[in-house]
C-alpha cells in the first residue's frame, strides 16, 4: 500500500474512529512499517473491545506497546490466547516489568511454539524454546504483524463461506461410514467431558480416501454439519503460493483461524497436492510446506483440541507416509462407490422435487448401474430431466421423468470409477505395506474384481 493510500484510508478511520476493520488494516500498515508510534495513535482511547477477535487484540497490543502506550496493551491484549500474552509480553517489556513480561512471553510460545521471537526472549531473558521432536529443518516460523496482514487479505477468498448446511441425511448410502464417523467423530465433539474422562482427545485428523465423484467433498461438509461445528473448506491449489515462505504463512494462518472458531471442521480437499511424495518435491519449496503442516498437526496437539482436519484425496499413494502417522490423519477411511441400495438412494435423493412418474423403476436403474459414483448417478438424473422437459416442449403439457427417460440417460452416462479401481487395485496389491488397502481389497474381492 502507497502512502497516499495509507493516509487516505487514515483519514476514512479519523471520520468513522470506530471501524475496526479499517483500523486492523491501518495499524498493521503502519507496524508493517515500523512506524509504531503512528500505529499506536490510531487506537482511540475508547474502542469498544467486544467483538475483537484475539488475533485483534494482539495486533493492537503490539502497536500500544512497541508505540509507547504499554499500560494500554495491557488492557487491549488481556486474554489468554498465545498472541495476546505475547503482545503482553512486548507492553511488559516496555514497561520494565522484566519477570512477568519473560512469564507471559514464556506461556506463549509453550502453547504456541512458532509465535518465538529471539530478541524479545533475550530481552526478556526468557528461554529460547526450540520445538520439540520436530527437529532440524522444519520451519521456525515466526508471526510477525506483517505476516498476520498478508494472511488475513490472502485467506479471505480461501474460506468458501457454507452457503446451506449438509447432513448425513443429505448423503445416499455409506452407512457403514456415516457409523464410524458418528461414532469416532461426532460423539467425541458432542460429549468431550466423557473422552475427557477417559483421556481420549477429540479432534485430530482423518482422511477419506476414494475414486472421484462418490461424495468424499459432500461427507466432509456433512460431518460438519452434524458436529454443529464450522466448517472451513480449503483447496491446497489455493493455498500454494509462488513465494517462498508465502505458502507456509497462510497455512498457519488457516489453522489458527480454525482454533479461534473451535469447534472446527478444517478441510483440505485435495491432499495430495500438499502431501505428494516429499522426495519428488521439485525443490525445498513443498518440502517445507509439508513440514510446516506436519508441525501445524501435531506439534501443539492440545491446541488443535476441538478442531477436526479432514483431509481428501483420490491418490492415497501419492500421500507422503508421513501424514498418516499417529496423531495425524491416523485414521483413513475409504469412500467406495455406492452399492445398489446405496446407488437407489442417490437416485432418490436427486429425484426429490422434480415432478416423478408414479411406479418409477428406481431399483431397475439401481441394479443396471454399477461402477458409478454418486456424480455419475446425478448427472444421470440430469440427463433423464433434460430429456423430459423436452418431451414436455413437445407433448405441451408436463412429462414428468419416467423409467422411459431414466434408462435413456442410463445407456448416455458413463461410470466413472472403475479405471479408480483399477489403479487402486495395483496399489492395493503391490503397496499395501501397512494394509492402508484392506477396505480396497475388500470391496474389491465383494464384487468379484479383485
Ligand atoms: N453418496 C452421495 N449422496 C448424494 N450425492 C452424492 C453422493 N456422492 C456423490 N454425490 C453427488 O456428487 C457430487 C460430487 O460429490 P463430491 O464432490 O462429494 O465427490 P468427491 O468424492 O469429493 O469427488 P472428487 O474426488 O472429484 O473431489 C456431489 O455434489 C453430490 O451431489
Ligand atoms: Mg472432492
Amino acid at each position: 500500500m502507497d502512502e497516499v493510500t495509507l493516509e487516505s484510508l487514515e483519514a476514512a478511520l479519523a471520520a468513522t474512529p470506530h471501524n475496526t476493520t479499517l483500523l486492523l488494516t491501518v495499524v498493521r500498515e503502519r507496524l508493517k512499517r515500523g512506524e509504531f508510534e503512528k500505529a499506536a495513535r490510531l487506537i482511540p482511547a475508547e474502542l469498544p473491545m467486544d467483538g475483537l477477535l484475539p488475533g485483534d487484540r494482539r495486533v493492537l497490543g503490539e502497536a500500544l506497546a512497541k508505540g509507547g502506550a504499554p499500560e494500554r496493551a495491557l488492557q487491549v491484549a488481556s486474554g489468554g490466547s498465545p498472541g495476546e500474552r505475547l503482545a503482553r509480553a512486548m507492553a511488559l517489556l516496555a514497561l520494565d516489568r522484566i519477570t512477568e513480561g519473560r512469564e507471559a512471553y514464556e506461556g506463549a510460545t509453550v502453547e504456541s511454539p512458532l509465535l518465538a521471537d529471539p530478541e524479545l526472549a533475550k530481552a526478556l531473558g526468557a528461554r529460547e524454546r526450540v520445538t520439540n521432536d520436530v527437529g532440524a529443518g522444519r520451519p521456525r516460523y515466526q508471526v510477525s504483524a506483517r505476516d498476520e496482514a498478508i494472511a488475513e487479505a490472502e485467506l479471505k477468498p480461501l474460506f468458501q463461506p457454507e452457503a446451506q448446511k449438509v447432513t448425513f441425511a443429505d448423503v445416499g448410502g455409506l452407512e457403514p461410514l456415516k457409523e464410524q464417523i458418528r461414532r469416532r467423530i461426532i460423539l467425541p465433539f458432542q460429549k468431550p467431558s466423557l473422552f475427557e474422562r477417559f483421556k481420549r482427545k477429540s479432534g485430530g485428523g482423518i482422511l477419506l480416501f476414494g475414486p472421484p465423484g462418490v461424495g468424499k467433498t459432500m461427507l466432509a461438509r456433512a460431518t460438519a454439519g452434524e458436529c454443529q461445528a464450522k466448517f472451513f473448506n480449503v483447496a491446497i491449489s489455493d493455498v500454494l503460493d509462488m513465494y517462498i515462505g508465502e505458502s507456509e504463512q497462510k497455512l498457519h494462518a488457516l489453522f489458527e483461524k480454525a482454533r479461534a472458531a473451535k469447534p472446527a471442521v478444517l478441510f483440505f480437499d485435495e491432499v495430495e497436492a500438499l502431501g505428494g511424495k516429499r522426495q519428488f518435491a521439485r525443490d525445498g519449496h513443498t518440502a517445507k510446506l509439508v513440514s510446516q503442516f506436519l508441525s501445524e498437526m501435531d506439534g501443539f496437539a492440545s491446541q488443535n483440541t476441538g478442531v477436526l482436519i479432514l483431509g481428501a484425496t483420490n491418490t492415497p499413494w501419492a500421500v507422503d507416509a508421513a501424514f498418516r502417522r499417529p496423531g495425524r490423519f491416523d485414521r483413513t477411511f475409504f469412500v467406495p462407490p455406492p452399492d445398489r441400495p446405496a446407488r437407489a438412494a442417490i437416485l432418490a435423493l436427486k429425484l426429490a422435487g422434480r415432478p416423478v412418474a408414479p411406479g418409477i423403476e428406481l431399483d431397475w436403474v439401481a441394479k443396471s448401474t454399477s461402477g458409478f459414483s454418486g456424480a455419475d448417478l446425478e448427472h444421470l438424473i440430469d440427463t433423464a430431466a433434460d430429456l423430459a422437459i423436452e418431451a414436455t416442449i413437445q407433448a405441451g403439457k408436463e412429462v414428468p421423468i419416467g423409467t422411459e427417460q431414466l434408462k435413456q440417460a442410463a445407456a448416455e452416462v458413463k461410470p466413472t470409477t472403475l479405471e479408480w479401481l483399477t489403479t487402486a487395485r495395483n496399489h492395493a496389491r503391490y503397496a499395501n505395506e501397512s494394509g492402508q488397502y484392506d477396505e480396497v481389497l475388500e470391496f474389491l474381492a465383494k464384487h468379484g474384481k479383485a
